[in-house]
């Protein structure tokens, strides 16, 4: 299950990801916000970054206007690699290197077409489990 947040200046976007879940029969838990009325960032980043780090769901993506101030406030959360992407090299590498849990967006620097690229790399790359990689993972938490 893929938790998914954003803010007003993301919603746009994440009209756009919701409906290429959709079309691939991806399950998702829409944790809001669910309009371009003005709402603040963390309530969401801390919603989808909780869900992710409790284990009710597996992955999230976080959408802002930048991707920054949604994507701070879920990296402040234990067990949250959020990684905010705007290219589908990072998005790709971030999977495989750090085992980016939440993947972070933002809908006033990334246009839709590059940003279904990025969430379809982020969704289908695995972990690589290379022993470096875990070892610098668990770094983090220390
Ligand atoms: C909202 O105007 C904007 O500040 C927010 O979406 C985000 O870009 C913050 O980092």
């Amino acid at each position: 299950m893929l938790a998914l947040g954003c803010d007003h200046g993301g919603y746009p976007l994440m009209k756009e990801v919701i409906q290429y879940l959709e079309a691939n029969h991806i399950a998702y838990k829409n944790f809001g916000t669910y309009s371009e009325d003005s709402v603040d960032y963390p309530i969401y980043g801390k919603a989808v970054a909780g869900a992710v780090a409790a284990g009710e769901c597996e992955k999230g993506i976080l959408i802002c206007g930048t991707g920054i101030g949604i994507s701070i406030t879920a990296n402040k959360v234990k067990g949250i690699r959020c990684a905010l992407c705007g290219d589908v090299f990072s998005a790709k590498a971030t999977r495989e290197h750090n085992d980016a849990n939440i993947l972070a967006m933002g809908a006033r620097v990334t246009g839709a077409g590059l940003a279904l690229e990025i969430v379809k790399a982020f969704l289908e790359t695995p972990f690589s489990n290379d022993e470096r990689h875990i070892r610098r993972i668990n770094q983090i938490e220390d």
